[in-house]
């Protein structure tokens, strides 16, 4: 038997430690917790994406009655950058949720299938997509989707069979 061990790098920061940009995207995600339609959850996600050529998209969760039509703010915000320019790559994408009025405290984690969108997002555009999860005092700074998914699978995966 051979065991593999499979290390994740993160580096966590305080607001101060980040740069302009990074502080801007994150703010933004803050402020867009305030339009997310989150009725059932209570669970007030936004998110903000940096592409290429300098626009930035952010948005929120949306639910829906019929839980499962919902979707998350990261996929809403991603999708939507997407459409508009689907040939510009995202450079940065900041996450951040809100609940019982305060910011959680240690930082937002993508769900399982937003990181599988991230995925095909960052393999789109050709580059490392850097992700700042924020919490109430600190930022999780993770440099490519691939560290929050290790074993991934992506267009390779289908073409090598
Ligand atoms: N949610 C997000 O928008 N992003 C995440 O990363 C985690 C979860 C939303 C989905 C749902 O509206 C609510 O938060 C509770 O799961």
């Amino acid at each position: 038997m051979k065991e593999l061990s499979i290390t994740t790098n993160i580096r966590v920061l305080s607001y101060d430690e980040l740069t302009e940009e990074q502080r801007k995207l994150t703010d933004m995600a803050k402020k867009e917790t305030e339009n997310a339609y989150a009725p059932y959850s209570n669970f007030f996600v936004g998110a903000a994406a940096l592409l290429a050529n300098g626009e930035i998209f952010a948005a929120s969760n949306q639910e829906n009655a019929a839980y499962p039509s919902g979707l998350c703010a990261e996929r809403v915000t991603l999708f939507y950058a997407n459409s508009k320019f689907p040939d510009v790559p995202v450079k940065t994408l900041a996450i951040v949720a809100k609940t019982n009025g305060e910011f959680v405290e240690e930082c937002c984690a993508p769900c399982g299938a937003c990181r599988q969108v991230i995925l095909e997002t960052e393999f789109r555009g050709g580059e490392p997509i850097e992700i700042l999860l924020c919490g109430r005092d600190q930022v999780y700074l993770v440099h490519s989707i691939k560290d929050l998914l290790p074993l991934c699978f992506t267009k390779d995966s289908l073409e090598r069979g």
